[in-house]
């Protein structure tokens, strides 16, 4: 399962891309409302940094709105990809981009008929929502279990990115249920490296090493 970063905070981005880790970034409307930034600026900066798949998603409400915004994010940066809402509108744009080669990712998936749907109109990533779902008491780690048996079932290529995620635990959970990606915000990102015993594994170890260090009359370490 790669890692994504939920974020269009331009020092989040640079800052997770620095650990090694990170394969590519989703936005949406909200994230980048919050960022404060110029839209295009920041996707355009983010590509540049993490030169990998980064999702700008449209607007616009009516098909040949959301296909003229798809073209004009395409046309920014090699790496980005039009991220479309999962309404009639938004499959009908999704199969007009794919057909011209643009890729394309569909967001606020919450039901196996949805995800289908996006397959099938030639979305290159669908994103179901875990937290959301878990806020109106659904199971949104079981609806990527499901979308993942019936894609390898039925032989779709869609990857399935783990959206909406709140906890270390939900990145578990979606790479054992099969997740390509799971796209994550920044402040879940520190809590998976850290284990207590790390930290005191390692201070032993430091600790030992300086003692051989203080017996050397040499005091070379
Ligand atoms: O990737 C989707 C994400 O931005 C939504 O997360 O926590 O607002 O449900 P959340």
């Amino acid at each position: 399962m790669k890692f994504y970063i939920d974020s269009a905070i331009i020092e989040e981005v640079s800052d997770i891309a620095s650990w090694g880790i990170l394969s590519g970034v989703t936005t949406n409307p909200s994230l980048i409302a919050k960022s404060g930034q110029d839209f295009r600026e920041t996707i355009i900066k983010i590509c540049d940094i993490v030169k990998g798949p980064v999702s700008a998603e449209v607007t616009a409400e009516d098909a040949p709105t959301m296909i003229k915004q798809g073209k004009e994010f395409a046309n920014w940066h090699e790496c980005v990809i039009v991220k479309l809402p999962i309404t009639t509108e938004g499959l009908k744009a999704c199969k007009a981009l794919s057909h011209q080669g643009i890729p394309t990712n569909l967001t606020l998936c919450f039901s196996v008929n949805q995800a289908l749907l996006c397959a099938r109109a030639g979305a290159k990533y669908v994103s179901p929502f875990i937290g959301r779902l878990e806020d109106i008491n659904e199971d949104g780690l079981r609806l990527i279990e499901n979308i993942k048996e019936v894609f390898d079932k039925h032989n779709l290529k869609t990857e399935i990115i783990a959206a909406s995620i709140r906890t270390p635990q939900h990145i578990t959970a979606s790479a054992k249920a099969g997740a390509h990606i799971a796209t994550i915000p920044y402040k879940i990102f520190a809590p998976l490296v850290k284990h207590p015993l790390t930290d005191t594994g390692l201070e032993k170890f430091l600790q030992d090493w300086k003692s051989v260090c203080i017996e050397k009359t040499d005091n070379k370490c």
